[in-house]
C-alpha cells in the first residue's frame, strides 16, 4: 500500500491515479472528507495534527509527504511506528537555493534525511498549473497579469512531477537522491500568456504588474516571507533557478512536457 498526502491537490491528484493505474493499493489522505477514486482507501487527515494520522499509515510502505504541518518528525515517527519503509518528500527548489528563506521545506528534507527511512526528495520549481490563478480574468476578460513579465524559468508540468514520484514510490534506484525538476524550457510569464491563447484561439492580452501589485495580490494567500521568496525568484532568479534540469528526462526516460502541452490539456479552466 502507498499512502499520499495532499492526494486533492494539483500533484497529489495525479500521483491516486497513476498509482491505481498501475495497480497499487493507495490510501489517499485530505483534511477534507472527500469521495475518494474507485477502490481507493480515504483517511481524513491533517498534517498539522500528528493525532490525526493515527491509524493511516496501518499496511503502508511507501509514503508520498507533502511539506504541511510544523513538525515532519511527528509525522515520519508516526510513518516509521506503523511499518513505513520509504518517504518521497515534495520539496521545492528553493530549499535549495534559498534555504533561509524556504525554512519550512528546508526542515522536512532534513527530517526526512535523518528519518531512518529509504528517501528520495523532489525540489521542483514553479508548475505550469501556477497559470490557474490567471483562470478568472482569462474566462472574464482574456488576460492575464504578472510581474516580471520577461524573465523566463523553467516552470514544471504537475503531471511530470507526479509520474516522478510514482516512479521513486514504487521502483528501487532512488534512495538517498535529491531530484531538481523543471520543465523542458524556459518561459516568460508573456510567453505564458500567449500559449493560453494559443490553446484557447484567442489572444489573451498580457499586463504587467509592478512589484508591489504583485506583492499585495500574494499576501492574501502567502505568508510574508514566501512572498518575498518567490518574488526574488520570479524576478532576479539565479542561475540555478534558470537551469534546465535533466533529472525528469533522466527518470522518466523521455522530456518533460511544455508549458504549451499544460495549456493544451487544461484550457477547459481558461475558455
Ligand atoms: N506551486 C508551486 O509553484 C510549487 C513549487 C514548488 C513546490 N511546491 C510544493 O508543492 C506542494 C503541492 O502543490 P500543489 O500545486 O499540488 O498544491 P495544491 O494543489 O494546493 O495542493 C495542496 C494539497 O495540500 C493539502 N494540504 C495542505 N495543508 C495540509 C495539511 N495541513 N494537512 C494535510 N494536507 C494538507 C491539501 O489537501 P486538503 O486541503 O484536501 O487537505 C491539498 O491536497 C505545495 O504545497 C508546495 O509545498 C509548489
Amino acid at each position: 500500500m502507498i499512502a499520499v498526502t495532499g492526494a486533492t491537490g494539483n500533484v497529489g491528484g495525479q500521483l491516486v491515479s497513476l498509482l491505481t493505474a498501475a495497480g497499487e493499493r493507495v490510501t489517499a489522505l485530505s483534511r477534507q472528507t472527500a469521495e475518494p477514486p474507485q477502490g481507493v482507501r480515504h483517511v481524513q487527515a491533517d498534517l498539522d495534527d500528528p493525532t490525526s494520522l493515527k491509524g493511516a499509515f496501518d499496511g503502508v510502505r511507501a509514503l508520498f509527504l507533502l511539506v504541511a504541518g510544523e513538525d515532519p518528525q511527528a509525522i515520519l515517527d508516526a510513518a516509521r511506528d506503523a511499518g513505513v519503509r520509504r518517504v518521497v518528500l515534495l520539496s521545492s527548489q528553493g530549499a535549495g537555493t534559498r534555504p533561509h528563506v524556504y525554512r519550512h521545506p528546508a526542515a522536512f528534507e532534513e527530517a526526512v534525511r535523518g528519518s531512518g527511512l529509504e528517501w528520495t526528495i523532489l525540489r521542483p520549481g514553479g508548475f505550469h498549473s501556477n497559470a490557474y490563478a490567471w483562470a478568472e480574468s482569462v474566462r472574464a476578460a482574456r488576460t492575464a497579469a504578472a510581474p516580471f513579465g520577461d524573465i523566463g524559468l523553467p516552470t514544471i508540468d504537475p503531471a511530470d512531477i507526479a509520474e516522478v514520484a510514482s516512479t521513486a514510490l514504487r521502483e528501487d534506484g532512488h534512495a538517498g537522491r535529491t531530484y531538481e525538476l523543471t520543465g523542458p524550457a524556459l518561459t516568460t510569464p508573456r510567453e505564458r500568456a500567449a500559449a493560453l491563447g494559443a490553446a484557447l484561439g484567442e489572444p489573451v492580452r498580457f499586463i504587467e504588474q509592478t512589484r508591489q501589485e504583485a506583492r499585495t495580490q500574494m499576501l492574501r494567500f502567502m505568508p510574508e516571507p514566501v512572498v518575498e521568496g518567490t518574488l526574488a525568484i520570479l524576478g532576479e532568479p539565479t542561475d540555478a533557478e534558470q537551469k534546465v534540469s535533466p533529472d525528469v528526462e533522466r527518470i522518466l526516460g523521455r522530456a518533460p512536457r511544455s508549458f504549451a502541452d499544460w495549456a493544451g490539456r487544461n484550457v477547459a479552466a481558461f475558455a
